[in-house]
């Protein structure tokens, strides 16, 4: 008897091995895909700050550069949101914050945004079009090297030089405040002849928006062209703002003629508030 017991014991011990073995191997797995999503979280949040801070260069083998160019390798990641109009995105181009310091040094400064007006047109006729507060804001005003950090960053993204840029324009959306389709680039014809003209907009999103906000691009490949779009209704391509990510579009075609499909505009606030700032790029320097 007392043997038998033994050897019961001594099997036991046996299946116990691969049970713990097998065990281990679950734990391992969970925190394996713990880390991971954890170490997405964190992506959205803080600890990219270095990696922003030097451009995110990277390890790679570099070319002798020109006298203005930069000695290492460096990515900036993008999405193509639309060829037409040309559209990217740019998850995390800046940090949290980085967009809370611009919103804090703009607050005291904001006003009811004004709109550029074309022939025919007064303050009066155009109100509703654009109901956003703004102020512009440019580098050399701000102190904590925030947006000299992200006007830099434009230049490089772009290859549009900064001199080519206006001051950024932040502004704020509260509930039910939108900015109706329109374009950025002024066509001569309506707006009379222009010294230089709005290539590119580089919208930078300084706040999440809880529900609505979205930038919308009514024509993307030549949709709703042809159906009388009326210029409030919020359609077409959707871009969802969040914080520190960026989105850049060309208003003109690469032979200098006005996109018409980088007609756009910002849907509704539903719920929060919206915070963007967004710098013009032009054709001349200013
Ligand atoms: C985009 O527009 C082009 C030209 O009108 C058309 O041929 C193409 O099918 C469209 N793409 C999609 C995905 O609808
Ligand atoms: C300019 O380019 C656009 C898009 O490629 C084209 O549709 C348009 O006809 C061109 N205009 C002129 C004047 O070349």
């Amino acid at each position: 008897m007392k043997n038998r017991g033994k050897r019961v014991v001594g099997l036991k011990a046996k299946l116990r091995l691969p049970i713990v073995f097998f065990l281990c191997f679950c734990f391992f797995l969970a925190g394996l895909f713990g880390s991971i999503i954890i170490s997405h979280d964190v992506k959205r949040g803080g600890s990219r700050y270095k990696l922003l801070e030097n451009f995110e260069t990277e390890e790679g083998d570099s070319m002798p550069h020109g006298e203005s160019g930069e000695s290492s390798i460096s990515s900036i990641p993008f999405q193509v949101l639309s060829w037409r109009p040309r559209a990217l995105y740019f998850p995390n181009f800046a940090t949290a914050e980085q967009c809370q310091s611009v919103i804090e040094m703009v607050k005291p400064k904001l006003k009811p945004s004004a709109l550029a007006l074309r022939k025919g047109e007064s303050v009066e006729s155009t109100k509703g079009i654009r109901t956003s507060s703004g102020a512009f804001i440019s580098a050399s005003e701000d102190s904590t090297g925030a947006l000299d950090f992200i006007e830099r960053k434009i230049a490089r993204a772009t290859m549009l030089p900064r001199s080519h840029g206006e001051a950024f324009n932040v502004l704020r959306y509260d509930v039910g405040q939108r900015y109706v389709s329109h374009y950025d680039s002024f066509n001569p014809a309506e707006y009379g002849p222009q010294k230089s003209q709005r290539i590119a907009s580089f919208l930078l999103y300084l706040s999440d928006v809880e529900e609505g906000g979205e930038t919308m691009f009514p024509f993307e490949n030549g949709s709703n062209m042809d159906i009388g779009y009326d210029y409030k209704s919020c359609i077409g391509l959707k871009v969802k703002p969040r914080r520190g990510d960026g989105l850049l579009f060309y208003s003109l075609h690469p032979n200098g003629t006005i996109d018409k499909m980088s007609l756009h505009g910002s849907c509704s606030v539903i719920k929060g508030e919206k915070w963007v700032a967004t710098k013009w790029i032009r054709d001349n320097e200013r």
